[in-house]
């Protein structure tokens, strides 16, 4: 939700920031906009409505003088508009200083009235012009960057990211966060600051996290940290384990076929160095001790979207093998729950962006409530991690597009390796049983690869769909989580009324949804390790067919009995019945982008959506 960057050091700024933006564009894509401060120390800005693409021309024809300062913004908007006016940066009453913002101020009206009161003129609907203004006001009373700032953040209620830059002192870019993402990156003769590491990782893998309620200033040659009353800080810099080319598109059309492309690579590289020979072990939840986790009696799934259902797939195999009862919840319901947690409950949380805010706020909530908490995230140096007893990260690359895929398999692969370590720990699953868990989660890439073998077809399906309205999915047990991710993919990036149902469900109210040439998805399971559940669903298939929907099935290779049933069907390798929610979902991803494509949509940025959600 918004993407930030700010540059000091001895590189013209612009290409820089708008480097940055490029990269952070997932974040937010409403507006965008840039401050410097040139050779001769005058603020410059732009600023404009639309993506990144639009700022670019019109520097391109009303170009700026360029200087080794500033700060660039790309927004996803709260408060006012997506215009230029109420695209960041925002400008300081006598338009020396430049402000730009991540979150919401949450008193920013009553603060503007109190401003406006003493002749303060505003002119954008924004909350952050306030923080802007009030700086503004802070500095000439008190004729210093790092007091007024600290002054002014200390006004302000609610999460924020804030960078300012100031004519009077160039080369100095101040920042503070709470409850919103900040990182450093450290350069030599030069530092950078981003809303995650993609904003300066084509110029430094060195990257420090900058803590809750804290100020950082940056200058060419130093970094200095401290709270929101002065006093310093430590900082641990960290290396960030990818590197630019990672978050870049290559020869793709899109990052979201890459990153599906990567489905297989995020599953292997999420179990490299977790398995003991055919053992689970996973060194990262030693943090929280084997002996906590032997007396665990409940985990408590905390997520947003696609993670969530990511948990919903988990939750079946952890109950399964781990005897442990789990219970997903959505994030942002976590807290108004009242809900039962106690010093043997887990709660887990899972966040491909480690900065959402609805999980992190169920994380605080669970841990002040005395349960232990683990993060599986998908992001170094992000701010749920840091907030929880131990984290447990996937290892899917970054992921760029704003439809979460990679991370969605990385995710119930962490947490796959989170149930057989409890299995082990808690002595509910023998050595052999695991070992045949994890021989199936060996195999899983390979399989994955042969699924996206069936791109093509996929793609065909999907091209004569172009029209389509209406699209159902169906699952029972793993595949019912895989049939809600279905349906999302399919609402966030063609823009059409999906539904995901429990298979069984359906006779109970959704069934009358079904008209003549309704597609609709099922997801079949195997019938060599089920033939019970694999009967209900070619059963729940006739129902349907009988009534005129045209049924689009995944099933296992070979599996002739819902033949006759299906108009469509699109095969995946054998697995075991946990595994296969990592094969089925592909299709669906690939279905899902190609339907956007096929309407001419963006696939990478859909409207109205931001990659990483900093807002409650
Ligand atoms: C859907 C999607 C979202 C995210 C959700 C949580 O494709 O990406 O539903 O899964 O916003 O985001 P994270 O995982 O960053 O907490």
């Amino acid at each position: 939700m918004c993407g930030i960057v700010g540059y000091v050091g001895s590189r013209q700024s612009l290409p820089v920031l708008l480097g940055g933006l490029k990269r952070l564009e997932y974040r937010g894509y409403d507006s965008a906009g840039v401050a410097v401060i040139d050779p001769e120390g005058r603020l410059r800005t732009a600023k404009r409505a639309g993506k990144l693409g639009v700022l670019e021309e019109e520097l391109s024809t009303h170009p700026i003088a360029d200087g080794v300062t500033g700060i660039g913004h790309t927004r996803w908007a709260t408060h006012g508009g997506p215009t230029d006016g109420n695209a960041h940066p925002h400008l300081g009453d006598d338009g020396k200083l430049a402000l730009i913002h991540n979150g919401i101020i949450e008193n920013f009206a009553q603060l503007k009235e109190e401003l406006e009161g003493q002749g303060v003129v505003f002119d954008s609907e924004t909350d952050t012009e306030v923080a802007a203004k009030l700086l503004g006001v802070e500095y000439r009373r008190t004729g210093d960057l790092r007091t007024a700032f600290r002054n002014t953040v200390a006004r302000l209620d609610g999460a924020f990211t804030l960078l300012a830059v100031h004519e009077d002192e160039p080369g100095v870019v101040v920042g503070a966060r709470r409850n919103s993402p900040l990182v450093i990156g450290l350069g030599e003769g030069e530092n950078f600051l981003g809303s995650d590491v993609a904003a300066f990782i084509e110029h430094t893998r060195r990257a420090v996290a900058i803590g809750q309620d804290q100020i950082v200033v940056i200058t060419p040659d130093r970094v200095e940290v401290t709270d929101f009353a002065g006093d310093p800080v430590e900082v641990a810099p960290f290396e960030v384990q990818w590197d630019a080319s990672a978050a870049e598109k290559g020869g793709w059309s899109s990052f979201m076929l890459k990153e599906i492309t990567e489905d297989p690579d995020a599953v292997a590289d999420t179990l490299r160095e977790r398995l003991d020979g055919d053992d689970v072990v996973v060194p990262e939840l030693a943090e929280l001790g084997d002996d906590v986790l032997a007396q665990v009696d409940r985990i408590v799934v905390v997520a947003a979207g696609t993670a969530a259902y990511a948990g919903q797939v988990g939750s079946y195999a952890i109950e399964s093998w781990a005897r442990v009862p789990v219970d997903v919840q959505l994030a942002h319901e976590f807290r108004y729950r009242d809900p039962v947690v106690g010093p043997h409950t887990l709660v887990v949380s899972i966040s491909q962006s480690g900065e959402t805010m609805d999980t992190l706020m169920a994380v605080k909530h669970a841990r002040e409530l005395g349960a232990r908490t683990l993060s599986i995230c998908n992001t170094q140096g992000a701010t749920i991690p840091r907030e929880s007893d131990a984290a447990l990260y996937t290892h899917a690359g970054p992921e760029v597009a704003v439809a979460s895929t990679k991370a969605f398999v990385a995710q119930i692969t962490a947490l796959y390796l989170l149930g057989l370590h409890l299995a082990r720990v808690k002595g509910t699953l023998d050595a052999s049983a695991r070992a045949a868990q994890v021989r199936e989660l060996l195999a899983v890439p390979d399989k994955m690869r042969t699924v996206l073998g069936t791109h093509d077809r996929i793609a065909e399906l999907a091209h004569w769909m172009a029209d389509t309205r209406a699209v159902l999915f169906l699952g029972r047990h793993v595949g019912y989580p895989v049939a809600l991710e279905g349906a999302l993919k399919l609402k966030e990036l063609a823009y059409i009324h999906a539904e995901g149902f429990a298979a069984g469900e359906l006779k109970h109210g959704p069934i009358a949804l079904i008209e003549p040439g309704l597609p609709v998805f099922v997801l079949v399971p195997s019938p060599r390790y089920s033939d019970e559940m694999h009967r209900k669903v070619v059963s729940n298939i006739q129902e349907i067919r009988a009534r005129g929907a045209r049924v689009i099935a995944i099933a296992e290779i070979g599996d002739v009995a819902v033949l006759p049933y299906a108009d469509e069907v699109i095969p995946v390798p054998l697995a075991a019945p946990f595994f296969e929610p990592l094969l089925a979902v592909v299709p669906l991803q690939i279905f899902a982008l190609e339907l956007s494509s096929a309407k001419g949509l963006d696939v990478d940025q859909p409207r109205n959506l931001a990659k990483s959600v900093t807002v409650e």
